[in-house]
């Protein structure tokens, strides 16, 4: 990367924003090709692929086979899933483990064949996993393969604040031409050109007060996907993962399904096991059930929690498959070889997303999308789990193999305007922020939540409009910072979502709304397009 102005403006090849499984796929597929620049907002192992925990569902078995994962993905995406996006991603998915492996990630072995695991709405142990740490193992060896390629340059602590494209800039022609990016050290705003731009920004599940996210999945990437004028879809399917522990002290920690694929009990305080009542699969039905009849249960008799349970099994089997959340729990005073564990429901992962092709080339050319930030059609109205890892790897190779094909066609933009803060001040008020972002949060989980109806999507909207104003006004008046770009994109996020669940008259896969509850016959994805 060329430097000039003092550093305010830099120039890549390619720049890539988001440093998860998705953003360094893309920047080690393109390594050979030229410069590339990955941005991270935080450090650059901060995201949600770190935290994984099942693995990456992959056809591995010799019993398996591409139909049945196919078949399965389509069965829990509840009718909605792309099944062109589905065949795709799963004929891709062997070459996307061999990959990984190729680049040293250790996956768990037992009798010198890796182990595979379950989890709901698989009919095959095909989750191959690092323990329970999957995230992790993946995270690092991509953080360590990157850092040793002479070509790919991170920047940590750079937060995107807006895309620049040829309508904003007034050309005829509305092609990605670069960002504008808060550098966070300095405090000031840089202008980054590139030919390509890569948007793997992960998902906005930070817009419920409740997560399993980190706090970088603030939606940042649909945001300015939108902003750009790219058309999104399917908002209204944001994943509840039906067991996070449950502990006053345990900020957003996962329990993952695999305990569940490996045997563990749903029950209730006073012991009984409920998920027989709603569903044959019982444990192992998909996501939006599991999560949907707990939310029921806890509402109906008032339970602070429902309790997951894998005591009945040998303490050396769940020491030795789930050591992290063994040892985690264990702090909280919770020995999970005896104990059952507090668990509820909390937003996990953004099923909708910026639309793009099987090139994760998005409605602007020169901006591709890979990731959770993207809507491929995969998911449908409900992601089977372990799917979504799969999607960071097989689209980042179609986005690196489309940039590559388009590499000689297109030039780095000779100039652009630096960012102008010229009729900003410094803010007097950062309490408008934590306000705002608290009481959005909240109205999320309350009106936006597991089960919904027109009056809470209408509720919603209008505080949302509320909100809108007041942070646009600040936007305008006062100097950008990691928080009003956050909750920015935050309030564009929540109106996104709440306009593609008023769109869907039906309950289906993760929308479930009183009103109505019955799934339509026919139905289409909730696409929204910038005026
Ligand atoms: P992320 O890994 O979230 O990375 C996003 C990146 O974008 C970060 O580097 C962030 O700093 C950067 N970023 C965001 N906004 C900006 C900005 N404005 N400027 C600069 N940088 C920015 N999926 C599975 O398939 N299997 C699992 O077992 C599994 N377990 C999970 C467990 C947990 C606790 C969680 C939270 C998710 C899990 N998921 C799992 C989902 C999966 O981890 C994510 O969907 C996937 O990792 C997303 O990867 P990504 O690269 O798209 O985004
Ligand atoms: C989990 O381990 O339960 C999470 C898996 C996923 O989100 O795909």
């Amino acid at each position: 990367m060329s430097h000039a102005n003092q550093d305010l403006i830099h120039s890549t090849d390619v720049l890539v924003i988001g440093s998860g499984a998705a953003g360094l796929s893309v920047a080690l597929r393109l390594a050979h090709k030229g410069n590339i620049t990955v941005l991270s907002k935080a450090e650059v192992t901060e995201g949600s692929t770190f935290y994984a925990q099942g693995g990456i569902a992959a056809v591995l078995d010799e019993n398996d086979t591409v139909d049945s994962h196919v078949e399965d993905t389509l069965i829990a995406g509840a009718g909605l899933c792309h099944e062109d996006a589905v065949r795709y991603t799963v004929e891709h998915s062997r070459e996307a483990i061999e990959w990984l492996i190729e680049r040293g990630v250790a996956f768990s072995k037992e009798d010198e064949h890796y182990h595979l695991t379950r989890e709901g709405g698989h009919s095959q142990r095909r989750i191959i996993h690092s323990d329970d740490a999957t995230g992790k193992a993946v995270s690092t060896t991509l953080v360590a393969a990157v850092q040793a390629e002479k070509t790919i340059n991170i920047l940590e602590n750079y937060i995107a604040v807006d895309l620049i494209t040829g309508d904003k800039l007034g050309l005829d022609h509305n092609r990605c031409q670069g960002a504008y990016v808060l550098n966070l050290a300095k405090d000031r705003v840089e202008t980054i050109r590139a030919r390509f731009v890569v948007l793997a920004t992960g998902g906005a599940s930070k817009v419920y007060l409740y997560t399993s996210n980190p706090d970088v999945a603030s939606g940042d990437g649909i945001a300015m996907a939108w902003r750009a004028g790219c058309s999104v879809a399917n908002l209204e399917f944001n994943q509840f993962h039906p067991t996070c522990l449950f502990h006053p002290e345990a900020r957003s920690f996962l329990i993952t399904e695999a305990l569940r694929g490996e045997g563990a009990l749903l029950r209730r305080p006073n012991g009984e096991r409920f998920m027989p009542e709603y569903d044959e699969r019982a444990e192992l039905a998909p996501r939006d059930i599991v999560a949907r009849t707990i939310d029921h249960e806890v509402k109906k008799y008032g339970f602070d929690c429902v309790y997951l349970d894998i005591s009945h099994k040998e303490p050396e089997f769940i020491k030795s498959h789930f050591p992290t959340i063994y040892k985690q729990c264990l702090e909280f005073g919770i020995d999970i070889t005896k104990d059952a564990i507090p668990v509820v429901p909390a937003a996990h992962y953004t099923c909708g997303g910026v639309r793009v092709d099987t090139d994760s080339k998005t409605d602007i050319d020169g901006l591709y999308a890979v990731g959770e930030v993207a809507f491929t059609g995969l998911h449908g109205a409900n992601r089977m789990a372990s799917n979504s890892l799969l999607e960071c790897l097989v689209y980042a190779q179609s986005a690196a193999q489309h940039i590559e094909q388009s590499w000689d066609e297109i030039t780095i933009p000779a100039i652009l305007p630096p960012w102008d803060e010229s009729q900003v001040t410094d803010s007097d008020e950062e309490i408008v922020l934590s306000h705002n972002w608290h009481e959005l949060r909240q109205l999320m989980w309350d009106y936006v939540g597991i089960v919904r109806t027109d009056k809470r999507l209408q509720r919603a909207m209008r505080r949302i409009e509320l909100l809108q104003q007041e942070i646009h006004e600040y936007y305008s008046n006062f100097k950008v910072s990691n928080d009003l770009i956050e909750l920015r994109n935050l309030v564009l996020i929540a109106e996104l979502i709440v306009k593609c669940a008023m769109q869907r008259k039906e309950s289906r896969g993760l929308h479930f709304t009183l009103d109505y509850p019955e799934r339509l016959e026919h139905a289409k994805d909730s696409v929204l397009t910038p005026n």
